[in-house]
């Protein structure tokens, strides 16, 4: 071998061991098996934005490749992203499905790839190509905010009739059933023994009738028209709404602006509403006396549980689970990792929110 071409190949040496070593240290994924693509659902909320870029960093500085892609809300946009993503490369994928019973064909051809499917937040139905799912426990949302209103209302001490009104999410997503089922669990049994009445009617006989008052696309608009309709037919003559039931903060923002032009104002007639995502917002209305409660998910935490499960996969290893029997999506019990929502409410929105660097105290106006 020539000297100018055995020096070039020490280069070549050096250059590959250089970035080997800028890939991370020992405890990251290998960059080869760590190419992932994470799915969003909107840009449109909050905690969609945190959950990506909180994701897509954390994996970004452990050395991989990081495709992050929102979809606008829009089923055939997160599908065609996600055959990008594989068409690209992605071996990991991380799905917050828009539509939880769209994306089975897609899947499928990301399995041909050998890729891995993480369901994030929200379970892909009717497929055997997802591999896991990281989640908030759903159900208990559901039955937190449920319970509040049971709490503050003495619904156990017999209290009543209050009016109620009750709202579901999106139909499309699996998470909204959990919500409503979780919630109505709790109160459905004081709606039979009349300590909660429901002028509009609108009570589904069964958990399992929650999409029959759900809210498409989570819309805050759409909540919002539902609240004026069901107050300007059925609260004439001086009735007044007691307590609303809101599976999350965004249902919660268009019914307390309902209320709001209707004449409602925060003090002792005003409802109780409950809301989900400690959106900042909505812990503003929560400051201000015009929502009651939020059930917090940290999405750091959730971030965390995915970043682990993804370097786990990226090592060839099995991710941790806790939860192999609740999620099944039509095909399979998927194997899930459950975290544990928490109530905030006025009081703790500093020790719970601000404290623990969720939100910073000038984002809500402390
Ligand atoms: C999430 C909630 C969110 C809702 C609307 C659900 O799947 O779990 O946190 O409020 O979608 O985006």
């Amino acid at each position: 071998m020539s000297l100018s071409k055995s020096l070039a190949a020490v280069g070549t040496v050096a250059a590959l061991s250089l970035s080997l070593a800028a890939c991370g240290g020992s405890s990251a994924p290998q960059a080869a098996g760590c190419n992932v693509g994470i799915s969003m659902p909107t840009r449109s909320l909050e905690r969609w934005i945190n959950d990506g870029e909180g994701l897509r960093s954390k994996l970004a500085a452990a050395g991989c490749t990081v495709d992050l892609q929102y979809a606008d809300n829009k089923t055939d946009q997160q599908i065609s992203q996600i055959q990008n993503q594989v068409a690209g490369g992605s071996k990991i994928l991380v799905v917050a499905a828009i539509d939880g019973a769209a994306l089975a064909p897609v899947l499928a051809e990301a399995k041909k790839q050998d890729a891995t499917v993480i369901a994030y937040d929200r379970l892909i139905n009717g497929t055997e190509d997802v591999d896991y799912y990281a989640t908030f426990d759903n159900y208990k949302v559901g039955q937190l905010q449920g319970q509040y209103i049971e709490d503050t209302l003495k619904l156990k001490d017999g209290k009543g009739p209050f009016n109620l009104e009750a709202f579901a999410g999106s139909p499309d997503d699996n998470n909204a059933k959990f919500f409503f089922a979780g919630a109505w669990d709790v109160l459905s049994p004081y709606i039979q023994k009349g300590q909660l009445t429901v002028p509009s009617g609108k009570a589904p006989k069964s958990a399992a009738e929650w999409a029959s008052i759900g809210i498409q696309g989570w819309a805050s608009d759409k909540a919002q028209a539902e609240m004026d309709n069901r107050l300007s037919s059925f609260y004439g003559g001086g009735k007044k709404v007691d307590v609303v039931l809101s599976p999350n903060d965004s249902l919660a923002i268009g019914i307390e602006a309902s209320l709001k032009s209707a004449g409602y104002k925060p003090g002792a007639d005003y409802p109780i509403i409950t809301g989900q995502d400690a959106d900042k917002a909505n812990v503003k209305a929560t400051l201000a006396g015009e929502q009651s409660m939020t059930v917090w998910k940290d999405t750091r935490a959730l971030g965390e549980q995915v970043f682990k499960m993804v370097k786990s996969i990226a090592d060839g290893q099995k991710p941790e689970v806790n939860d192999t029997k609740s999620y099944d999506n039509g095909k399979k019990i998927v194997p899930s990792y459950l975290l544990v929502p928490e109530v905030v409410t006025k009081d703790t929105v500093k020790s719970k929110l601000i404290d623990s660097g969720f939100l910073k105290s000038s984002d809500v106006g402390l």
